[in-house]
């Protein structure tokens, strides 16, 4: 699959494209310097020299893309997706993204006028087919590419074809089992419940994941 990852030179977006790297998927890093872009797939080919991974400007690396993972902070993405509205077309674009505040008063989540991060992105881009998953797996555990995550990913969306894909590209990850968790609305549940799992992350000192249990 050709995927790109937009504002995919932070840590999160480098793990996944370090994940569907050594999965053998044809990666393109976005970001808004294509320099910055090309320096984090170099980095990434040091370690997985045989991978097909590049980088390239943000609306460059959307273009002709089988899904396009966004990787922004929830407070960029707005105006960046509004400016990719024609890169991104038609196409499966996944949102990661949580709206989330780190601050004096610990970790919450920031209010979305249109419930959830997710759904944002949908209304920003009509076209386009949105899906949201991936939120509950950190950057961390994701860039060390042996490691088994042993975690489920909760996936929101409301085609069927586009969240069994999504479900596929996720079980590429080692460790990693996919879960249809209902249409797009309900990735306000899952964006809320990685608050909470990020607070309980530091509170344990430790890094906590999601597994359903019964299916
Ligand atoms: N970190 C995690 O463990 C984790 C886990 C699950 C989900 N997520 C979600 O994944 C997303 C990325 O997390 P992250 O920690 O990797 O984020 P990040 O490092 O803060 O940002 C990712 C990239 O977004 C671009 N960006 C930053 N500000 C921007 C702006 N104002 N306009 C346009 N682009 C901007 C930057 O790329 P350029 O400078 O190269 O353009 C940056 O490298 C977030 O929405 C987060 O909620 C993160």
């Amino acid at each position: 699959m050709k995927i790109a990852i937009i504002g995919g030179t932070g840590s999160e977006g480098i793990g996944l494209a370090t994940r569907f790297a050594y999965a053998g998927d044809e990666i393109v890093i976005g970001s808004r310097s294509a320099e910055k872009a090309q320096a984090a797939a170099a980095s990434i080919l040091q370690r997985l020299p045989s991978t097909k991974i590049s980088g390239a400007d943000n609306e460059s690396a959307c273009r002709g893309m089988d899904i396009i993972i966004n990787t922004l902070p929830y407070q960029a993405q707005r105006e960046t997706l509004s400016a990719l509205r024609d890169a991104i077309g038609k196409g499966l674009l996944v949102s990661t993204v949580v709206p989330v505040i780190f601050n004096r008063q610990g970790i919450t989540i920031l209010p979305v006028e249109e419930g959830s991060a997710a759904v944002q992105a949908q209304k920003v881009l009509p076209d386009a087919r949105v899906i949201a998953a991936f939120h509950t797996l950190g950057a961390k555990h994701l860039a060390d590419y042996e490691h088994s995550m042993e975690s489920d990913v909760l996936v929101a969306g409301d085609r069927k074809e586009d969240k069994a894909l999504v479900i596929e590209l996720a079980q590429k990850i080692k460790g990693i089992r996919g879960i249809d968790c209902g249409p797009l609305s309900n990735s306000k549940l899952v964006e809320n419940m990685t608050v909470l799992l990020l607070n309980v992350n530091r509170i344990n000192k430790a890094t906590s994941s999601v597994r359903i249990v019964g299916i």
